[in-house]
């Protein structure tokens, strides 16, 4: 299976002229999922004892399997949040895979690692935080959510003995992302969700739900976790007065940006973020707005130690990347995943080629095309928003149609 033969060139040609020819497709074709059974009848089983030959195995994919998805980078695509990766950061996927690099430890992946920080840098700089933050690409914001939820607890279980024995509890609101919800769930902490009076969580509403806190479930809360653009329609929780509420609590402030951490770069929006400079935590997903493919995400600390008390492996075989002489930045110690593929160097590649303003262009042009639209529904009697745009995500409903 390592040699290379015949098979292999034949099988290597194949791949690369259906990437290529992908990769500069600029309306690929729109497929639609089908039943396992019906996709099962037409291409038999395909995994066998002697193989079905790499031509055979890549033309069902490319004739029928690869037709049963939905490509989430079609520019009608307009559901969820869909991903727009640039052309080069899809090139330097390959090379990634190309290159196997592991992006666990400096020691075997320094040259890729540093790529990735490169791009972190930047991220880091768009959120203001302050000297020492820092932080790593993981494969999604449920990934960053869950390491910045657990290095936030550990932080308040080392505060006192007494805390190692309690269940921890966070607050958040009910507009969170689900992923919030079922990390809390992951390390077995409670949830406290605010249902908000108006669009977005603020600090007094976070205030006055900790002062009715009981005295044995405030000595329980350990993190409040804020959303920097919801899911379903843009929203900012009012990140300034909640910051306030936890530095005067001395409660973990992390902000889900996943979606909307894009829009950071973004002059005409940045404002809106106003508050995020002081969070302990951040998690920006740039495969969602920062045009990386699947999958990338990022979490972002202000305090890089406690992130490393809460998530470095220890094991005989691993202290050798501790050692003297391979010293460096160790992804692994931060995030919960030890192997990992340096899944921030396609977004590298991407900002190294084109520079960050085209970046900020691109950002500014979504949030516009979101205004463009806001502007048609108005202009049509049978249309109406349900409330104006904010950053790139438009809800609209046609009125006097029920779901039915
Ligand atoms: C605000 C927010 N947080 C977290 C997530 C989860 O991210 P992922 O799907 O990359 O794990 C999403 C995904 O849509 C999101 O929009």
């Amino acid at each position: 299976m390592h040699s290379i033969d015949m098979d292999l060139v034949e099988m290597t040609l194949d791949v690369m002229k259906y990437a290529i020819d992908r990769i500069s497709n600029v309306t690929p074709e729109l497929g639609a999922p089908k039943k396992e059974e019906d996709l099962l009848r037409i291409v038999g089983e395909t995994v066998t004892a002697d193989g079905i030959g790499g031509e055979a195995a890549f033309k069902l994919f490319r004739d029928v399997l690869v037709k049963a998805t939905v490509p989430i980078d079609h520019p009608r695509h307009l559901a969820f949040v869909p991903a727009a990766p640039t052309r080069a950061a899809i090139m330097f996927d390959l090379v990634t895979s190309a290159s196997s690099i592991h992006g666990a430890y400096w020691m075997e992946g320094g040259g890729g690692i540093f790529c990735e920080n490169q791009a972190m840098k930047w991220l880091v700089s768009l959120t203001g935080m302050p000297k020492g933050t820092f932080g790593v690409f993981t494969s999604g914001g449920t990934a960053a959510n869950l390491s910045a939820i657990v290095a936030a607890r550990e932080e308040w279980r080392s505060r006192k003995t007494d805390n190692t024995g309690l269940k921890g509890l966070l607050i958040t609101s009910d507009a969170a992302h689900s992923s919030v919800q079922a990390m809390a769930k992951v390390i077995d902490a409670d949830m406290l969700m605010i249902h908000c009076e108006g669009e977005y969580l603020t600090g007094k509403e976070l205030q006055a739900t900790i002062n009715q806190l009981e005295e044995k479930d405030r000595k329980r809360l350990f993190a409040v976790v804020a959303t920097g653009g919801t899911t379903n329609a843009g929203i900012i929780d009012e990140l300034a007065t909640i910051a306030d509420v936890c530095e005067k609590e001395n409660v973990w402030f992390h902000i889900d940006c996943a979606y909307g951490g894009g829009a950071l770069a973004a002059k005409s929006v940045k404002h809106l973020f106003n508050g995020i400079e002081r969070a302990d935590s951040v998690t920006i997903d740039p495969h969602k707005w920062l045009f990386s493919p699947y999958d990338c995400g990022a979490v972002i600390y202000k305090n890089m130690e406690l992130a490393k008390n809460a998530h470095s492996q220890k094991g005989s075989y691993l202290e050798i990347f501790k050692d003297e002489g391979a010293h460096g930045f160790n992804p692994s110690e931060y995030q919960i995943q030890l192997t990992r593929r340096v899944r921030g160097m396609p977004l590298w590649f991407s900002l190294a080629m084109h520079g960050t303003d085209k970046y900020r262009v691109a950002i500014e042009r979504g949030i516009e095309l979101a205004q463009i639209a806001a502007k048609k529904i108005e202009d049509r009697p049978y249309l109406e928003l349900v409330r104006p745009p904010s950053l790139s995500v438009v809800l609209y409903r046609r009125k006097g149609w029920t779901p039915d």
